[in-house]
């Protein structure tokens, strides 16, 4: 094992070691400024009264997909533009029960500007491009590491997304691997991860584990520069 566990209870002082001056001094200040536990139930104020996906991809029931349209082709994950909101929002087309609330969006449609969502999650500039691609794509569901986006009225963070998050599971992929078809079913996946905890799951996690394309790097050149 080339990052051994104890060292995650140590950042910034074991890790230094193995990184280059600069690294390190934009390492140690992100460390002090912003530790992992502020990061978990961070919530940012929205625009207009905020987007809802308990209502969208909970009730409604709208796949992920449908707005986050790049995600499978993409490391990023786009945030959709006013356009695709307005293929429903649009005069009388759904049924909104106080449509005073659809009001910012109908505005910044008729003003052509795109609505300044706030960023949720984000992780620091030392860190290469996150692959939203690979990572969906291998069978790892937006659940392992949003949680469960469907019951949210606002998106806040779960996870710490820390070094030692990610490398839990590049370790060990086999508990968190499900269907590649199954990664936006977050209900299905959370139910199944439950399971498999308990020893009970219904999909073949080890068949899963032995269809990756490569192991999960552990080596620090794969995520960071
Ligand atoms: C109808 C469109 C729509 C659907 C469907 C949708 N989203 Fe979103 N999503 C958005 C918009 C708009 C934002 C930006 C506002 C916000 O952060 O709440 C967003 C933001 C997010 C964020 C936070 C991004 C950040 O700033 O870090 C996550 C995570 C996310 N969506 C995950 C999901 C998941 C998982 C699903 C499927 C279960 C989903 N979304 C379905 C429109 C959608
Ligand atoms: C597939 C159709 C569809 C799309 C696309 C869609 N919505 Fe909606 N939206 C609805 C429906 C239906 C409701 C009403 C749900 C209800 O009140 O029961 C709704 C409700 C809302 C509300 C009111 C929420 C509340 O608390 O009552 C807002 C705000 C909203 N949508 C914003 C957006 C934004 C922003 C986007 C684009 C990112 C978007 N919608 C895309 C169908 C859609
Ligand atoms: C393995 C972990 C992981 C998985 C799986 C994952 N995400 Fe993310 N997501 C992240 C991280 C980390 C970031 C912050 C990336 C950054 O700062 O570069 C992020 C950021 C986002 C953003 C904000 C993008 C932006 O530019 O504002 C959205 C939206 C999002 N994810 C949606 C999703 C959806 C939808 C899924 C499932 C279809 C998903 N994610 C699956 C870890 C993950
Ligand atoms: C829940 C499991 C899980 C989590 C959490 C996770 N990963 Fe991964 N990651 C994987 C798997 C599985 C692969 C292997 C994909 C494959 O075989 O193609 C992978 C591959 C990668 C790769 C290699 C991409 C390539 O092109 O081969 C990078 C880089 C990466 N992950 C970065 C991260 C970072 C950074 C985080 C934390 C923010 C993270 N991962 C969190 C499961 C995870
Ligand atoms: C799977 C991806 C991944 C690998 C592999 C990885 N790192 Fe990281 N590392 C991260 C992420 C993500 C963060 C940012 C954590 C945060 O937001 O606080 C980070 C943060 C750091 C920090 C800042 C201090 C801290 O813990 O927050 C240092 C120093 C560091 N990594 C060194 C290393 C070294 C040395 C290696 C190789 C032995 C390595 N990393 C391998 C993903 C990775």
């Amino acid at each position: 094992m080339l990052f051994p566990k104890w060292m995650n209870a140590l950042p910034t002082v074991a890790a230094i070691g193995g990184l280059g001056a600069a690294v390190t001094v934009v390492a140690g200040t992100w460390y002090w400024a912003t530790p992992d536990f502020f990061e978990v139930g961070y919530m940012p104020t929205q625009p207009g009264g905020g987007f809802n996906h308990a209502i969208h991809a909970g009730r409604l029931g709208m796949d992920c997909r449908y707005c986050h349209y790049q995600i499978e082709e993409s490391p990023e994950a786009n945030i959709p533009p006013v356009k695709v909101c307005w293929g429903c929002h649009s005069e009388n087309k759904v049924k909104v029960a106080d449509d005073t609330k659809v009001q910012f969006v109908l505005e910044a449609y008729a003003q052509d500007t795109s609505i300044e969502w706030r960023r949720v999650h984000k992780l620091p500039d030392y860190v290469r491009n996150f692959p939203h691609h690979v990572h969906l794509n291998a069978g790892v569901s937006c659940y392992s590491c949003h949680g469960q986006i469907t019951g949210m009225e606002i998106v806040h963070q779960v996870e710490s997304l820390s070094m030692g998050f990610c490398l839990e599971c590049h370790r060990n992929p086999e508990e968190h691997l499900v269907p590649p078809e199954k990664v936006t079913r977050l209900i299905e996946v959370q139910q199944e991860l439950a399971d498999r905890a308990q020893g009970q799951g219904k999909w073949d996690a080890e068949a899963l584990r032995a269809s990756l394309r490569k192991d999960p790097p552990q080596q620090c050149g794969a995520c960071h520069h």
